[in-house]
């Protein structure tokens, strides 16, 4: 058998969930979900917690549309929707105010997109203090915000960490003057490195910055030069992200063919060149996509068994409350997720009329709780123990079989019920979640739900 990471990445690069939530959402069974059954989980999940909680705020407006995002967006040059899309916001925020029983504690506060700061400063401001008046802030919070440099100005950051924002991301994918034509973001280095500074004089203790592996006309070439650029800057964090291609959902992607893009074997060499770069540079790799610094809490969290990941990817914060405000927005509890509606103007309307925007959402059953903490203890911990007697036969044979060719291929360890993965395992981690997924085993998918694995 040969198990070169060549062969194995022609094996595995498949269509395959990311696992940032289990179940993941193709699989989601709105029909276990009533709202009242929603609101009695986050009420639980907020007792249980003491009253702590993270809001992720999903802000979808975008100037330009750069044809690789995979997110969910609106693009407009008209800034007249912000006002009437903070005030839904808020609304909607309002009526988890008023089903909850005491004042919460946020933990967390993140602004999402979409391009956050396509929002004036003075509206963030605005919705910012409206979210958090009559809530007490924890002192070690974590208030962050994802920023393309393009369209952050100096006013906005400081007015944000005036506000107790602490942590951004930066958007940069690649800064070769090519691939940026070919998706549409010409962002210059200049302008990367403004945004930046502006940041680091305030006080935004952790920034990160986003790159892409396998984007149009990509080589290794390329990464080389865009890595050498973002070590003048030095980050906290790098997340070094696979590209998704799912032009069946993200339309723009046809605007460049499968040609254009790198074939696996090259993704994968710009992938190890990255992440060689990266090592040099003084980053360690954390989990599937991230990197950080020594002395970042990520890199200290995932040294001492405390890595924790959801919607946004890997975390240091256990949440099992998040409060998804805004369209398209994502919440979860401790048993159950929902999904806001994704259109901006439904989703208005359905908080205007006083009802919780739900279109999707699923209620965890005792199995689904049983192999998402496998998930996460394989994306976190790099190990998991299996309930062997919990499971029937028939998916714990399929389970046992797909885990020993795992095995055989030296991406993860067997002993007895322990599993653990091994380094050449990481970056097939999507792969071995997939060989404890209940609902992959019970109904094969057609092929284009996922994107690839690597
Ligand atoms: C939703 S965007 C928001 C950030 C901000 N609007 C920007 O463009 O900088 C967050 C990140 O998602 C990642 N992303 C978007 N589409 C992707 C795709 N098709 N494949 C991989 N990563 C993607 C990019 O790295 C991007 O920086
Ligand atoms: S990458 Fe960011 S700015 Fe570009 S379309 Fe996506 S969300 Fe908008």
């Amino acid at each position: 058998m040969n198990n070169s990471p060549l062969s194995l990445l022609a094996k595995y690069d498949v269509p395959t969930p990311r696992y940032t939530s289990y179940p993941t959402v193709p699989y989601w069974d709105f029909s276990s979900l009533t709202v009242a059954k929603w609101k009695q989980a986050v009420l639980n999940t907020f007792k249980s917690e003491n009253g702590e909680l993270c809001i992720y705020i999903h802000l979808p407006f975008c100037e330009s549309l750069c044809t690789f995002c995979a997110c969910n967006k609106r693009i407009t040059k008209n800034h007249g929707v912000e006002e009437k899309y903070i005030a839904a916001v808020l609304k909607e925020w309002q009526m988890y105010r008023n089903l909850l029983p005491a004042t919460p504690t946020i933990k967390e506060i993140h602004l999402g997109g979409g391009t956050p700061t396509f929002f004036s400063a003075d509206h963030l401001v605005y919705l910012i203090e409206n979210i958090i008046k009559d809530a007490v802030i924890k002192d070690d919070h974590e208030f962050s915000i994802e920023i393309h440099p393009n369209f952050t100005t100096e006013e906005h950051l400081e007015k944000l960490a005036a506000m107790g924002f602490n942590r951004m991301s930066i958007g940069v994918q690649d800064f070769d003057p090519d691939i940026q034509f070919a998706i549409n973001r010409i962002q210059s280095y200049k302008k990367t490195k403004q945004v930046f500074d502006w940041g680091r004089k305030c006080n935004f203790t952790s920034i990160n910055v986003d790159l892409i592996y396998g984007l149009p006309h990509q080589t290794i070439k390329s990464i080389e030069h865009t890595i050498s650029l973002i070590r003048t800057l030095m980050p906290d964090r790098i997340a070094f992200y696979s590209y998704a291609h799912v032009p069946w959902k993200s339309k723009a992607q046809r605007r460049y063919t499968e040609d254009d893009l790198p074939p696996a074997s090259e993704k994968w060499e710009i992938y190890h060149r990255g992440r060689m770069l990266l090592e040099q540079a003084g980053f360690t790799s954390i989990g599937m996509d991230h990197f950080a610094l020594p002395d970042d809490q990520l890199f200290v969290a995932a040294k001492q068994g405390k890595l924790h990941r959801n919607f946004m990817g890997y975390t240091t914060t256990e949440s099992k409350l998040i409060i998804g405000l805004g369209a398209s927005s994502i919440s979860a509890t401790k048993n159950a997720y929902a999904q806001n509606e994704k259109v901006v103007e439904a989703y208005e309307a359905k908080i205007n009329d006083g009802i919780l925007p739900l279109v999707n959402g699923h209620f965890l059953n005792g199995e689904d709780l049983l192999i998402q903490n496998y998930i996460h203890e394989l994306m976190c911990l790099n190990k998991t123990t299996l309930h062997k007697e919990l499971h029937d036969a028939e998916f714990l044979t399929s389970v046992l079989s797909k885990l020993s060719s795992l095995e055989v291929e030296g991406l993860v360890a067997i002993e007895g019920s322990v599993i653990t993965v091994s380094a050449k395992g990481r970056l097939f981690i999507r792969n071995i979640c997939a060989s404890v997924d209940t609902y992959l085993f019970n109904k094969e998918m057609a092929g284009q739900t996922f994107s690839k694995a690597i």
